[in-house]
């Protein structure tokens, strides 16, 4: 599935204060729930609606709503959590799982700490959450852990991706769509986006 990179001067604009090293960890915060409420809205494109019956102050009217119990975010510990706040503004509902992983920083293999997901996960659209997609490893262990519990739909949400992020994820698992703020232009020798904004969980958490 083609990954949706947001194109708004908005969120360009939000981005360029979320990479400057100058940003402290409340405005970073701030951004990164803004753009994960864009993201999230973006996502949400094709979601299917529900018939209902409502009372205007003047008339009843048949229209749609949502049914935000079948959706479940997931974020990526730790990073992920940054974006908890902004997705749920979106589905106040949804229910939350999460996946603990750490990226060893020789191998840049992630290793699996945490989990702990809806038991009616099968059930449910799964958003997962995650600032960076890099090199795409800890995003496809966190796919299949969520495909082995019977999620059928998924859906990737990031800041920012790199070109080798999303070529792993679409050849791993072509079904799951990503929808990124930006697509930047590679991965440096340690693994790190580049231009990127450094490392999502330590600015996220002010431990730099
Ligand atoms: C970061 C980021 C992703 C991962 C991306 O997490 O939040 O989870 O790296 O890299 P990849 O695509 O190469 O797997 P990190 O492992 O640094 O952990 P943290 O969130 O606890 O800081
Ligand atoms: N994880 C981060 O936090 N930043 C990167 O650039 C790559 C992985």
């Amino acid at each position: 599935m083609e990954a949706v990179i947001l194109n708004h001067p908005l969120v360009t604009h939000k981005l360029s204060i979320l990479r400057s090293k100058k940003t402290g960890t409340k405005e970073f915060r701030e951004i990164v729930g803004e753009l994960s409420e864009f993201l999230c809205y973006e996502a949400l494109k094709d979601a299917e609606l529900e018939e209902c019956e409502i009372e205007t102050p003047l008339v009843k009217m048949k229209t749609k709503r949502l049914n935000e119990n079948k959706y479940a975010f997931v974020p990526i510990l730790r990073a992920g959590m940054g974006m908890i706040d902004g997705v749920l503004n979106v589905i106040p509902n949804a229910k939350i799982g999460h996946i603990g992983l750490y990226r060893d920083e020789e191998t840049l293999e992630p290793h699996k700490y945490y989990y702990k997901v809806p038991k009616d996960i099968e059930n449910r659209e799964v958003i997962i959450v995650d600032p960076m997609l890099a090199t795409g490893g800890s995003a496809v262990d966190a796919i299949k852990m969520i495909k082995a519990d019977g999620a059928k739909k998924i859906k990737f949400l990031c800041m920012i991706a790199a070109p080798e992020g999303i070529e792993r994820v679409q050849k791993e698992y072509p079904d799951v769509q990503i929808f990124a703020a930006a697509l930047d232009e590679k991965l440096n020798e340690k693994g790190y986006i580049l231009p990127g904004l450094g490392d999502a969980g330590d600015r996220i958490f002010g431990t730099i």
